[in-house]
């Protein structure tokens, strides 16, 4: 332990310092005037006065150091059959090109630019088209539906739309572009040009005098070159769920974040330059944005864009597949996709098929890595299974094993410890710090390091309120859990109604706001229940409005099919019931925490504050009903 910690306290003693050393694996068009702003508590900057391009760091600077022929992006695609390689030079070109096609739309520094795209590497295309010029990117994930899409639209006020055609999933073709026009006929912002990207497998109807044909644009697109933004300038955007369906825009800095990607690339994931690096996210998400494509190209490697799923495409071993013959060096994914393998192949005879010899490490995070998949992964692999912890918000991982500076001993159920500059604190409900074992809300004291948020989009006072309000001097973030004595963390809960399903992060409110909105319905409340696959699961309990006499299965199928269709298939909402009424404290509010704890067959008290004690019958007996309560996760 002992390099790591030198290495950590250094980074909370003199943070300017160790941040200041970290830059310089950065190119900076001019350097800053103070490495740490923080005048304006809570908000703090970094790198103020310093002026660099994210996107020439992520591109040109690799082609001007002799990595134009180095393949900067695979697009392994076996849902399409297809394999396509851009080299760090032709990367350029189609940068540059796509930036031109943004300046001839309009898109000046500044504006917004939403990218609503399928895996495909046009999609990392455009956020560097943006970076570019200083426009600033929010993509959203290409499985949420139109009202989710109108809602960031309306929060970004997007000049432009980058999108598809078509989504493929297995099985179906996801038409993209009805979901965009729904989206913008119901968004009261309109953005003024889309430019769709035309697949084979679905073309688009394009708006005339509004939509551009990608490949025409481009074909006469004359290239644009990078321009000098503020360290301090935010580069992209990225909506994440919060309590409300309102959901949170996450701001992100140039300056930074660069610093802190570039950094993590080898004290983190311990890859050199050259190497190939594999995110199997999505670039809606953040592993996405941060690991499929900015800190991997900010470092010379090699990124994969997967358009494929772990099982199905075509079985249980596409990721040794995917390793093997393009010699990954490092893989980064959610547990839930070692689930899924581990559930198809559990003896691992298809990963016995493959050449796995060159490969070095897997990474998980995006919801809790329960120790069973773990050790699966480890004992089945032979290499280093690292369980990470971090969020949207941060953007880099908080907890990690960093194994570029020394692999530290490994314990499942713990994303291991902090990373620098992540002064990390347990809180009771007062506010006190908490010792060793002692169950409470994590925080980190604030200044964050580079690369975390700075604030939220439009949004200063929900940031406050949000993250920094409820312990002052501190960041919450929502996640409850303790430290052990060699202080590793163990995230045990959420503090807040945010739940996470295969790794995708969902605001329970939110749903609950799709359910009030039915006209049958008084009330309701979402759990999160325990899914042996995806983690967990929303689960829907409501009170139908007196006098509504309609048939239940009917009107449960209704609720159903308006999830899929306002905050789309991700959100995986299939289990729902009405109950004659919902269990409540004398002060009114719903006891989601007991419902939850019964459905998972968990311990539970009867709340001492509850108002009638009798629903919680009724409530087990609904909960029995979906196959859940006291029988694990009912399959
Ligand atoms: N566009 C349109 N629809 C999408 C979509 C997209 N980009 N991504 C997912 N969906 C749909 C799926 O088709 C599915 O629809 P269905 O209800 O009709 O089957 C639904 O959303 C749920 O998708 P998903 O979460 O992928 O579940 P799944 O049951 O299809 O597959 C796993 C299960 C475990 C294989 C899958 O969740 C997985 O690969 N997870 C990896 C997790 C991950 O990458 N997390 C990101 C954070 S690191
Ligand atoms: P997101 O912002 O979508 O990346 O989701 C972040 C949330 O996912 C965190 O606040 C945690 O609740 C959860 N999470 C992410 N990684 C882990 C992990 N390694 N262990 C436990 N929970 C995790």
């Amino acid at each position: 332990m002992q390099r790591y910690r030198e290495i950590y306290e250094r980074s909370l003693r003199d943070p300017e310092g160790f941040w200041a050393e970290a830059a310089a694996g950065i190119d900076w068009v001019r350097r800053w005037n103070r490495v740490l702003n923080t005048d304006r508590p809570p908000f703090y900057r970094w790198f103020e006065g310093a002026e660099l391009n994210t996107c020439y760091n992520a591109v040109d600077r690799h082609v001007e150091g002799g990595r134009g022929n180095q393949p900067a992006i695979i697009h392994d695609s076996p849902i399409t059959g297809s394999l396509r390689v851009l080299s760090y030079a032709e990367l350029q070109d189609e940068v540059a090109r796509f930036a031109g096609v943004l300046e001839r739309c309009g898109v000046k520094k500044g504006d917004r630019v939403i990218v609503y795209m399928p895996m495909v590497p046009e999609a990392l295309v455009a956020m560097l088209g943006c970076a570019r010029i200083g426009a600033i990117h929010s993509v959203v994930f290409g499985g949420f539906a139109s009202n989710e899409l109108a809602a960031r639209i309306d929060d970004a006020r997007p000049r432009l739309v980058v999108s598809a055609s078509c989504g493929i999933e297995p099985g179906r073709i996801v038409p993209y572009k009805p979901l965009l026009d729904g989206a913008i006929a119901l968004a009261a912002h309109k953005p003024e040009r889309c430019v769709i990207l035309q697949r084979p497998q679905a073309r688009a109807e394009l708006t005339p005098g509004r939509d551009l044909d990608w490949q025409e644009a481009m074909a006469g697109a004359s290239p644009a070159d990078w321009v000098p933004v503020a360290a301090t300038d935010p580069l992209y955007i990225l909506y994440t769920s919060g309590t409300t369906g309102q959901p949170k825009g996450i701001v992100r800095d140039n300056g930074g974040h660069a610093v802190a990607l570039h950094w993590t690339m080898k004290n983190i994931y311990n890859v050199d330059p050259g190497e190939v690096y594999w995110a199997a996210s999505d670039v809606g998400w953040v592993v996405g944005h941060s690991y499929i494509c900015y800190g991997p190209l900010l470092h010379g490697n090699t990124t994969i864009v997967y358009e494929g799923k772990p099982v199905g495409t075509p079985d249980a071993g596409a990721f040794w597949r995917v390793i093997e013959q393009h010699d990954v060096k490092v893989l980064f994914t959610a547990p839930t996709a070692f689930r899924a393998i581990k559930k198809e192949d559990p003896a691992g005879e298809l990963l016995a098929r493959h050449d796995l010899s060159r490969f070095r490490a897997l990474f998980l995070a995006g919801e809790r890595c329960d120790p069973d998949t773990l050790l699966w992964a480890q004992e089945k692999l032979g290499v280093p299974v690292i369980d990470h912890w971090w969020q949207t918000e941060t953007g880099w991982a908080i907890c990690a094993n960093p194994l570029g500076i020394e692999m530290l001993p490994v314990k499942p159920g713990s994303p291991s410890v902090p990373m620098p500059g992540y002064d990390l604190r347990i809180l009771d409900d007062e506010g006190r710090e908490l010792g060793p074992n002692e169950m409470g809300a994590i925080v980190i004291r604030t200044p964050l390091p580079p690369g975390c948020l700075p604030t939220l989009w439009n949004a200063d006072e929900r940031f406050v309120q949000a993250y920094l309000s409820r312990y002052p001097g501190y960041y919450l973030t929502g996640d409850a859990g303790h430290r052990d004595e060699d202080g590793y963390l163990y995230i045990m809960s959420r503090i807040d109604d945010v739940i996470n399903v295969a790794g995708h992060r969902l605001s329970t409110g939110a749903i609950e706001e799709v359910l009030a909105a039915h006209p049958d319905v008084a009330e309701c409340a979402v759990i999160g229940v325990a899914d042996s696959l995806k983690g967990e699961l929303p689960l829907g309990l409501v009170v139908l409005k007196a006098g509504v006499a309609r048939d239940h299965a009917m009107i449960c199928a209704e609720l159903v099919r308006k999830v899929r269709e306002e905050i789309g298939p991700v959100a995986a909402f299939k289990l729902v019931a009405v109950v004659k009424r919902l269990p409540k404290t004398r002060s009114g509010k719903i006891l989601r925490g007991t419902m939850k704890r019964i459905a998972d067959g968990a311990e539970w008290k009867m709340p001492a504050t509850i108002d009638d004690p009798a629903i919680l019958d009724e409530i087990t007996e609904a909960l029995v009903a979906l196959g859940y309560a006291g029988g694990g996760d009912g399959r």
